[in-house]
Formats: C-alpha cells, sequence, structure tokens
C-alpha cells in the first residue's frame, strides 16, 4: 500500500506516525501523537535523509522499498543521530550493504557509540559548506550545533529551495492524512504542539537557534522538510517568525497565566479570584493551571507563548509544594528568560514561598518579579479582597 508522498519534484516523505507513544522521550506526554519523517531523494543518485523510530520499523520500510522500486540505496545522510531518526540505520544498512553513509565527524563518533558495527559502515564525512550532488539536485551541509544536539545538520538543496532541517521547525502531533502545513489550520491543529516541543526539546538552546536563523537568512528558503510534523512549503515567515520570537525569549501574546498549587482547594480558590479580578482589571484573556493535573511540558509551553506569570503556592514543610517546585526546577533547567512573575503564597502556620520561589527565579535571566506579592492564611477572606485587588493591580500594570 502506498504509504509515501510526494514533496517536491525527486523529493518523497516516507515516513509515518505513533499514535501509541505515551510519552516522548519517555517525559513528554504525546496524546497527538508524534510523526517521524524522513525523506528520499529519487535522483540519478538515490539517497535517503535520515531513517525513523524504531516503533514504525515496518511500515517505515515498506515505504523505503516502494520508493526505491528494486534500485539500490547509494546515500543514507544523518542530519541528526538521536534515536528517534537513528534507530533503523542499522536494519537499512543490512537490507542496503552497499550504501555511503553520510555525515559529519561528530554524527560519526556518535553513530559507533550507539552502533559497535558502525566503524565498518561506507562512510563520507562532510562538514558545512559541502555538498553532496546526486544528479539534477546538489544539497549544501549547513553545521546546526546543539539544535538540539551537537552532531545536527542541515541540508538545503538549491534545485527545489528545501531545507531538510534536522529537528528545527519540528511539532508533536501525527499527520493526518496531510503532509503540508498548508493542508491543516497549523495553528488550530498543530501551533500548541509545536510550542510544547520547541519550549521543552530545543527552548534551552535559543542562542544556538539564532545562529541559524541568520544562515537560514542567507538562502532562499522554499520549504521545511523538519524531522517531525507537516511539511512547510507556504507562508514560511509565518514560522521563521515564531522561531525568532521563541529563541529571543519574547513571548507571543499578553495573556497572562495562573499556575497554582493546591493540596485542600483553598489555593485553587484563590487563583480562581485572582483570575477573574485580572479580567475585571484588564481585557486580556487569562488562563489558569493546576501544576499538580498538568504536565510541566505543558506549563512549559506557556511560559514560552505569554509575558505574564502568576505562581500560587501553598507552603510544603517549610517549602514549596512539589509540582510548584519542579515547575522552577524545568524553567531553569531550560533558561527561562524575559518574563514577569507575580507570586501568591498560602501558608496555615508560617506561609514561606514567595521567598522562597523568588530565590528559585533569581537563577533566570532577566526576569522581574513584582515586589506586590499576596499572602493567604489557609483561606482567602473577606477581608483579603483589597490584597486580591492590589496584587491584580500590580500585575495589570506591569
Ligand atoms: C503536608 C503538609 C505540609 C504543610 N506544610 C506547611 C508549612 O510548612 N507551613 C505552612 O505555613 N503551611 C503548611 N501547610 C499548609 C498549606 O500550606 C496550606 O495552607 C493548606 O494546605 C491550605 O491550602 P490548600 O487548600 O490550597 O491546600 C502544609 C499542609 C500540608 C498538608
Ligand atoms: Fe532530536
Ligand atoms: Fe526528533
Amino acid at each position: 500500500m502506498k504509504g509515501f508522498r510526494e514533496v517536491t519534484k525527486d523529493i518523497y516523505w516516507i515516513g509515518g506516525s505513533d499514535r501509541r507513544l505515551e510519552r516522548f522521550e519517555n517525559i513528554f506526554p504525546v496524546p497527538e501523537g508524534v510523526s517521524y519523517n524522513s525523506y528520499f531523494v529519487d535522483d540519478d543518485k538515490k539517497v535517503v535523509f535520515d531513517t525513523a523510530d524504531i516503533s514504525i520499523s515496518d511500515q517505515y520500510l515498506e515505504n523505503l522499498k516502494e520508493v526505491l522500486k528494486g534500485k539500490k540505496l547509494d546515500y543514507l545522510v544523518v542530519l541528526h543521530m538521536e534515536p528517534d531518526h537513528a534507530s533503523l540505520i542499522s536494519t537499512v544498512i543490512a537490507l542496503f550493504p552497499e550504501v555511503t553513509i553520510v555525515g559529519g565527524a561528530k554524527t560519526f563518533q556518535i553513530m559507533e557509540q550507539f552502533f559497535e558495527e558502525a566503524k565498518d559502515y561506507k562512510r563520507l564525512e562532510v562538514k558545512e559548506g559541502d555538498t553532496l550532488e546526486t544528479g539534477h539536485h546538489t544539497f549544501h551541509f549547513v553545521a546546526a550545533p546543539m539544535v538540539h544536539w551537537p552532531e545536527v545538520l542541515m541540508a538545503y538543496d538549491d534545485a527545489s529551495g528545501a531545507l531538510l532541517c534536522a529537528d528545527a521547525f519540528g511539532t508533536f502531533g501525527a499527520l493526518d492524512g496531510g503532509l503540508f502545513a498548508d493542508e491543516y489550520d497549523y495553528e488550530k491543529d498543530f501551533l500548541d504542539s509545536a510550542r510544547r516541543y520547541y519550549a521543552n526539546i530545543v527552548g534551552k538552546y535559543g542562542m544556538q537557534v539564532q545562529a541559524v536563523l541568520k544562515k537560514a537568512q542567507g538562502l532562499d528558503i522554499k520549504m521545511l522538510l523538519s524531522l517531525h510534523g507537516p511539511v512547510w512549503r507556504k507562508d514560511i515567515a509565518y514560522l521563521l517568525d515564531k522561531y525568532q520570537k521563541w529563541s529571543t525569549y519574547e513571548a507571543e501574546t499578553d495573556d497572562i497565566v495562573v499556575f497554582y498549587g493546591s493540596l485542600y482547594g483553598h489555593t485553587a480558590s484563590a487563583a480562581e479570584a485572582v483570575a477573574s479580578e485580572l479580567r475585571a482589571q484588564t481585557s486580556k484573556n487569562v488562563k489558569v493551571y493546576d501544576v499538580s493535573g498538568t504536565d510541566v511540558s505543558y506549563l512549559i509551553g506557556e511560559v514560552w507563548r505569554c509575558k505574564k506569570i502568576v505562581l500560587m503556592c501553598p507552603t510544603y514543610n517549610n517549602g514549596i509544594y512539589p509540582p510548584m517546585e519542579s515547575f522552577l526546577s524545568d524553567c531553569i533547567a531550560l533558561g527561562v528568560q524575559n518574563r514577569i512573575f507575580a507570586l501568591a503564597q498560602n501558608g496555615t502556620w508560617a506561609p514561606a514561598t514567595v521567598k522562597l520561589m523568588t530565590e528559585k527565579l533569581a537563577n533566570l535571566k532577566n526576569v522581574t518579579i513584582l515586589e506586590d506579592s499576596l499572602t493567604i492564611k489557609s483561606a482567602l477572606h473577606a477581608n483579603d479582597e483589597e490584597a486580591v485587588r492590589s496584587f491584580v493591580g500590580s500585575i495589570v500594570n506591569s
């Protein structure tokens, strides 16, 4: 059954989608599934760019055999050695022992770490500026170190204007029969997933993404062929603009998010009160999240989207309530920058989380912590109304 699709003249998508995977990298929930893209070039030379995850191996190998139509594979280009794209390398080589593997010095070093037999593979080592000519197409290699692994390469084809961009510009989300971003309502179907993917997987490497975006300015890019999610062939500026914002830690919207933790519901009620007062004092959109019930990867995605973040946290054994602590640790690990935080604490005998969260947030660059905080003693009371109003006022005016 035909499982491949034409991307553009001579270039075919031969990937597949996994809808069974619970967590990508065994961390990030993917209820929307994920696609693993691999690209085949049907030129004088037959070339595959990256393989796929082992979970889709049957479909993948079937696609590869179909597009090859009995011909032998000349090159397997490895732009990224992470196993979600590289786990089938040894399988492909077992099927096509004559194939030449193309990659950078680091690519082969990592390949030998994953596959001992890789030292015997026929290899062609390339670096930035080198090219691979396949007949009608010439692929120019571009280094993209730490987007998001050190060995990452991209390849630009000047015949089609396609940039094979490894994990960059990708997204969580299985493909629903479409291949191109313009076959979907991307903003509705993929944008939140793309942001969550970016923030959690690439977010730490904003500077390295900036370096790649600068290189991209020198290329006439007509298509973006990522390893995950749909292919871009129209309105590429839309996605480049998102990446420009995300990689410089500039918020996408002025929506306000409220993240609360609550053991027994009182901090939750206070969060609702803060949210409705925010609505009363501003026309901005407000979203409220329970940090216990929301996987932290979604919270991180929202941090990348929004400028102002309200944290409302119970004191727990003199410490920060653990799910909030885990969120803050992720913010530090991913190098969140350029945000405004407003802090509220709950405590029944010694509220301490404004101080403790402030200490954690001090690890972040270029963040503002509003001086006006809110303290709840077990529950909000009628005489706290003014304190809530003033807390919200300082958020709105920040
Ligand atoms: C196991 C546990 C430990 C707590 N530790 C503290 C604490 O160290 N200091 C404090 O002021 N309150 C402490 N509290 C009270 C909570 O911070 C909070 O005031 C209470 O859970 C009510 O808010 P909630 O309904 O949002 O959970 C603790 C509560 C629990 C259940
Ligand atoms: Fe990756
Ligand atoms: Fe990947």
